[in-house]
């Protein structure tokens, strides 16, 4: 069930807003707990291979590249979806350079971005405002709160962006903390900072499928260095319950080149299922995540959230090629993998769990500005996937704060 009546505003905005752990390494996660020195050999040419593959991804790393909610006042209903990007010179909310949870790779400003409108556009949903960001009125509403981030690097934008929001709403800068002294990395599984003054913790758990990689059986062909096993959630899902919110993504790691172009074929119930194409691998992986929600999630507690697909703007296949403009696109384009679009409203629709589907596919689309092009870190890649901190991310993360805040059934940090 999507929760759909979940966003009550009056259309003119009036309503305010209102709106630990240890580190660990992320190769672990790919050998079976039981496995043990009769499985060396095994584990060595594994470790091996998912070097190479680990290498692979962080040297080639590059992703192509998701609908919130809706607001109804008075018997109006409202997709904060569907608008445009207004000029808003209150924009934007925080400096990624005094930030220290933005990472580098996204602070466009910092890494030699001089042109500087793209940081002043705000999400105007078409038949009702979302009410503006408000860090001190966000933080004491989220305290003693556990929200949880899952997914890609996505997901790690998401979260950092919201770190760095609140961090406005914060004075003793130095109270917000990563509690393994951790510093953010691509690769890294877990990041979790934690709000001293407010109890509050803002975690991040990277898991770009969602399911659980492994070994693949015995006996299979030999290009079959992995699997995903469609039927297994990620093992780390047990670190991902007893939140307050929880916010998922998965879609970019769904692609021939990150799958079988590195020896990772699917799996499910102990079978390899060499044929399967990726969009009916990504909807079996999506049921399994779903049907975890319905058994696992406590959802009088855990407001669950599913991002979209972020749309990237490439201007070949080969993402080689892209060109970030000064202004936001006109119409809606960009590559939206909407095939996943359509099996998540699929999927999500027939969940008897209430799950907020945060549609940003859309508002995506028109930000062909948006992106780190080359002004990430290292600056020698060029990036038309992920976008520059300040900025869209910040639009998810409003969103996602007025979603919370503005639901009436759960009364959210009232
Ligand atoms: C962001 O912060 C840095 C470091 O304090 C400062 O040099 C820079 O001017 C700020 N940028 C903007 C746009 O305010
Ligand atoms: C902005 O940077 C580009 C290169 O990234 C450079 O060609 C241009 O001259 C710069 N403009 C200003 C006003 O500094
Ligand atoms: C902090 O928040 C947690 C829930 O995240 C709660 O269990 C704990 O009692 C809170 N501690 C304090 C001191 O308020
Ligand atoms: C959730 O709330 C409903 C209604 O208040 C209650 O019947 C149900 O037992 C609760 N579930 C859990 C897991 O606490
Ligand atoms: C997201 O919004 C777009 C545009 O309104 C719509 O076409 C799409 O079906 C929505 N996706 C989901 C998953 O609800």
């Amino acid at each position: 069930m999507v929760s759909s009546a979940a966003w009550s505003f009056s259309r003119s905005s009036s309503a305010r807003l209102s709106t630990r752990t240890t580190s660990f390494n992320s190769h672990r996660k790919w050998f079976p707990s039981a496995a043990a020195s009769s499985l060396s050999l095994i584990a060595i040419v594994f470790l091996f291979s998912s070097l190479v593959c680990a290498f692979y991804l962080f040297t080639v790393w590059r992703i192509p590249a998701p609908d919130p909610e809706f607001f109804s006042g008075a018997g109006q209903y409202c997709d904060v979806f569907a608008g445009s990007w207004i000029l808003d010179d209150a924009y934007p909310i925080y400096n990624s350079s005094e930030c220290p949870f933005a990472e580098r790779g996204f602070n466009c400003l910092g890494n030699g971005r001089n042109d500087t409108g793209y940081l002043r556009w705000r999400w105007k949903p078409s038949s009702c405002d979302i009410p503006r960001f408000d860090a001190r009125e966000a933080l004491r509403r989220l305290r003693g709160k556990r929200i949880v981030f899952v997914g890609d690097s996505m997901s790690r934008t998401q979260w950092e962006s919201f770190i760095c929001m609140l961090m406005t709403g914060v004075d003793d800068k130095q109270s917000v903390y990563e509690v393994n002294g951790n510093q953010i990395s691509k690769t890294i599984g877990f990041l979790g900072v934690k709000f001293g003054g407010f109890n509050l913790s803002v975690e991040f758990f990277r898991s770009v499928f969602l399911v659980q990689q492994g070994l693949p059986p015995k006996q299979g062909p030999r290009r079959v260095r992995s699997t995903l096993k469609l039927d297994t959630l990620d093992v780390m899902n047990k670190r991902w319950m007893n939140s307050d919110v929880l916010v998922f993504n998965t879609g970019h790691w769904w692609t021939a080149t990150k799958l079988f172009e590195i020896g990772c074929y699917f799996q499910f119930g102990g079978l390899l299922k060499l044929g399967l194409p990726v969009t009916a691998a990504f909807k079996m992986a999506l049921e399994t995540w779903a049907s975890w929600v319905e058994t696992s999630v406590n959802t009088n507690r855990t407001h669950v959230f599913l991002r979209t697909f972020e749309p990237s703007h490439w201007s070949d296949s080969k993402q080689k090629v892209c060109e970030v403009t000064d202004q936001p696109a006109s119409e809606a384009i960009g590559d939206d993998r909407s095939e996943f679009g359509d099996i998540i409203r699929e999927v999500v629709g027939k969940m008897r769990a209430s799950v907020t589907v945060l549609n940003v596919t859309l508002m995506g689309k028109f930000r062909s500005d948006a992106h780190v092009g080359t002004w990430g870190y290292p600056s020698s890649i060029l990036d038309c996937s992920h976008w520059c901190l300040p900025g869209v991310p910040d639009a998810w993360n409003e969103l996602l704060l007025s979603s919370l805040f503005t639901n009436d059934w759960r009364k959210f940090g009232k």
